[in-house]
């Protein structure tokens, strides 16, 4: 016979997925009538007999403006867990510090869903990674596969938030603070320190994330663009309180300084029937992205397409950027239009997650990745670069089948050695710019 507990759990969960709307915004959510407190956030005795916790994402005297932080009333406190014991797992490094950091340029095929059954905390394979993981700075990169859901174990992630990045099937992530479905080209973030399980909704699943050591990602403020463009803040979609109550032997994994460690647990941690405040959960559709380019000639910087960033404690360059290139016209005159040559004093990593490219003519697939360290000279391939020379910019180009994204960091980004010898890195990836002949003409200014 099920409890009332165990009912309204199910209710709940029965309930259609309702978000929230809005960026870092106070939110007040409750799964039952009144379970939040009225006028204070730590009553002598909490309703329905719950517990009250506050979950700092932030230090206590961060301005208000960046300060991140939730306050739960939950079933039972997330101090009841057993000991935690080190946990191996060979897709997780604890330090990048010391590892080499080849400048040639890096591609990689996309990781194939696996045969063998795997969760989304087994299917998680580190790329690469920036100083150590206590540093409140930097980032380390995942690709993640999986076929199958967790099951009977939650995840926390202490040394960062977790920006999920699907490229391959949809996920439901169960998170103490609600329920977010998420398919390929959204993205969610799960906050530091929050418990939460991957639920697969399709057969396989495939992705990347960025761990985010820095400050909360936010976004970014527009400058000259004005108060609308870029990401927009009503896009961003925050979970309502849900709940499980649940018993049985459970696990714990928390990612703490650098390593993963098991606990055993008695119950679901995702026993949160109210919550307040603004360190939560979100979701964004990338595809709600308000794009802004030239209109005219020449490019914008790719800060242009800036989704949402840490900023680090020197003003103007951020610890981790997160940038997207979009479906967009091309309008500008007598450019070369695809993404130019340079060189870039921030470390690149990028991944595809639908179409192609447009600085690329093959090799980069979605799935797939590609890392240019600080100052690693790179640009579009031969083909494009034929294509682009010769093509007619007096008339518009539509890019449509298309979501690159970024990671950039101001950190050397260190490729892990099992990265390095993987066998789908591309060693012959810096051969796509053979094809650049010589064409310098000293006697005629004008190409022939
Ligand atoms: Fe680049």
């Amino acid at each position: 016979m099920r409890s009332a507990s165990e009912a309204a759990s199910s209710a709940a969960t029965a309930r259609p997925l309702e978000y929230l709307s809005g960026f870092g915004n106070q939110f007040a959510t409750e799964a039952l009538p009144g379970a939040l407190p009225e006028g204070r956030n730590s009553p002598q005795r909490c309703p329905y007999g719950l517990y009250a916790e506050q979950l700092s994402g932030t230090a206590f005297t961060a301005p208000r403006h960046a300060n991140r932080r939730s306050w739960l009333y939950r079933i039972r406190p997330a101090a009841l867990a057993g000991e935690f014991r080190r946990l191996a797992h060979p897709g997780v490094l604890a330090q990048f510090s010391d590892l080499p950091a080849p400048p040639d340029p890096m591609r990689w095929s996309a990781l194939p869903v696996p045969q063998e059954p795997m969760d989304f905390l087994d299917g998680l394979l580190v790329a690469g990674g920036t100083g150590p993981s206590d540093a409140h700075s930097g980032c380390a990169i995942y690709w993640y596969r999986a076929n199958r859901s967790m099951q009977g174990r939650f995840f926390y992630d202490a040394d960062g938030e977790l920006l999920i990045v699907p490229q391959l099937g949809r996920l439901r992530l169960a998170s103490e603070l609600g329920l977010l479905e998420l398919e390929p080209q959204e993205i969610a973030v799960i906050p530091r320190g929050v418990r939460f399980r991957v639920e697969l909704l399709d057969a396989g699943a495939r992705g990347y994330v960025c761990e985010n050591f820095g400050a909360p990602l936010k976004l970014p403020d527009l400058g000259p663009i004005g108060s609308n463009g870029l990401a927009n803040a009503r896009d961003f979609l925050t979970p309502v309180a849900w709940y499980e109550d649940r018993t049985g032997p459970m696990e714990l994994v928390a990612k703490c300084g650098g390593a993963l460690w098991s606990a055993p647990l008695d119950h679901s941690p995702l026993d949160v029937v109210a919550w307040h405040g603004n360190h939560a959960p979100y979701k964004y559709d990338l595809r709600r992205f308000n794009t802004i380019g030239s209109v005219s000639y020449d490019h914008p910087d790719p800060s242009i397409f800036l989704v949402l960033h840490s900023v680090s404690d020197t003003a103007g360059v951020d610890a981790l950027d997160f940038v997207i290139f979009p479906p967009r016209w091309l309008v500008m005159q007598d450019t070369f239009r695809p993404p130019w040559f340079h060189r870039n004093v921030a470390s690149e990593f990028m991944g595809l997650i639908h179409g192609r490219y447009d600085a690329k003519a093959h090799g980069f697939e979605p799935g797939g990745a590609s890392l240019h360290n600080c100052m690693t000279g790179h640009g579009p391939d031969a083909e494009t670069f034929e294509r682009a020379s010769g093509a007619d910019t007096g008339a518009p180009e539509h890019l449509t089948d298309t979501m690159a994204f970024m990671f950039e960091t101001r950190s050397l980004i260190r490729p892990a050695p099992h990265a390095l010898a993987l066998p789908q890195r591309q060693r012959d990836y810096v051969r796509c710019w053979d094809g650049l002949a010589r064409r310098f003409t000293p006697d005629a200014r004008e190409l022939r």
